[in-house]
């Protein structure tokens, strides 16, 4: 079976509500006028924005769903400044983003807190987008997929098989995140084929894995064809319709080919 592919936009600390909401009504409109049966899309807003967000979908019937850039690991409580998966949920968000570079590295998610937080999400019925990726130095030492493997095997320690489904992998190399240095084809197709072979292991092979790092409307239908990404976690394209429905589109295109 082929997995429908996954385009998620990750808007990071980027666009207000009205911001928001502009974006989200445009993104309507160019769906309404051309639907894409190929391909399932997530926007993940700033949470102050997934409120008004998961409105303007409800009402336009617009067909996207709604995700969240991260989420505490604990259930409710004396968390000053964080947000938990269930008040997530009441708004309508149906996946959660964790463990992207930027919370490790700037925010200092640790290994522990990326697996305490899977679990929490799955425990709540959202499904994970699970990121992973390695620095330049990692890379040009030749130890990437090894960084990798480390990285997801803490990620999902003493998860409940019974939510494997609600998984959905996203390899973003450091180094190609916001830099215009997309990982070639050849890269992305090693990655995919060593994270399908490590989800086999696990009989997760019904798992989407996507590619993120600087993916734009040009480059998009090579990383599905030949890189056989499953879809991607776009940042700086996705803050604006026309960049975001160019991928979405790239890859709707690959997909309705293959059928
Ligand atoms: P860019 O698409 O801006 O490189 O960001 C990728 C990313 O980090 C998405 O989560």
């Amino acid at each position: 079976m082929t997995l429908k592919p996954l385009v998620v936009g990750n808007w990071k600390m980027n666009h207000d509500y009205v911001e928001a909401l502009h974006l989200t009504q445009q993104i309507g409109v160019v769906l309404k006028n051309k639907a894409r049966e190929h391909v399932d899309i997530v926007v993940a807003p700033p949470f102050v924005d997934i409120r008004s967000v998961g409105s303007i979908i409800e009402s336009e019937r617009i067909p996207i769903s709604l995700g969240a850039q991260n989420a505490s690991m604990y259930d409710s409580g004396a968390h000053t400044g964080e947000v938990s998966v269930s008040m997530l949920k009441r708004l309508g968000v149906k996946s959660v983003i964790v463990g992207h570079s930027e919370r490790r590295s700037i925010y200092g998610q640790t290994d522990e807190i990326v697996a305490a937080t899977v679990q929490t999400v799955a425990r709540n019925g959202l499904e994970v987008i699970l990121c992973c990726g390695e620095g330049s130095e990692v890379r040009e030492s030749g130890a990437h997929l090894e960084f990798v493997r480390g990285q997801l095997e803490r990620a999902l320690l003493g998860f409940d098989k019974k939510n494997h489904s609600l998984i959905t992998l996203a390899y973003e190399p450091i180094w190609a995140i916001g830099t215009g240095e997309t990982a070639s084809s050849e890269q992305v197709a090693e990655m995919m084929s060593y994270l399908q072979a490590f989800l086999g292991e696990r009989g997760m092979s019904e798992t989407r894995v996507l590619y993120g790092g600087s993916v734009n409307g040009e480059n998009a239908g090579a990383l599905v064809t030949d890189g056989r990404a499953g879809g991607f976690l776009v940042g700086g394209a996705s803050l604006k319709v026309e960049s975001f429905m160019a991928i979405i589109e790239a890859v709707d295109d690959c997909y309705s080919r293959s059928r």
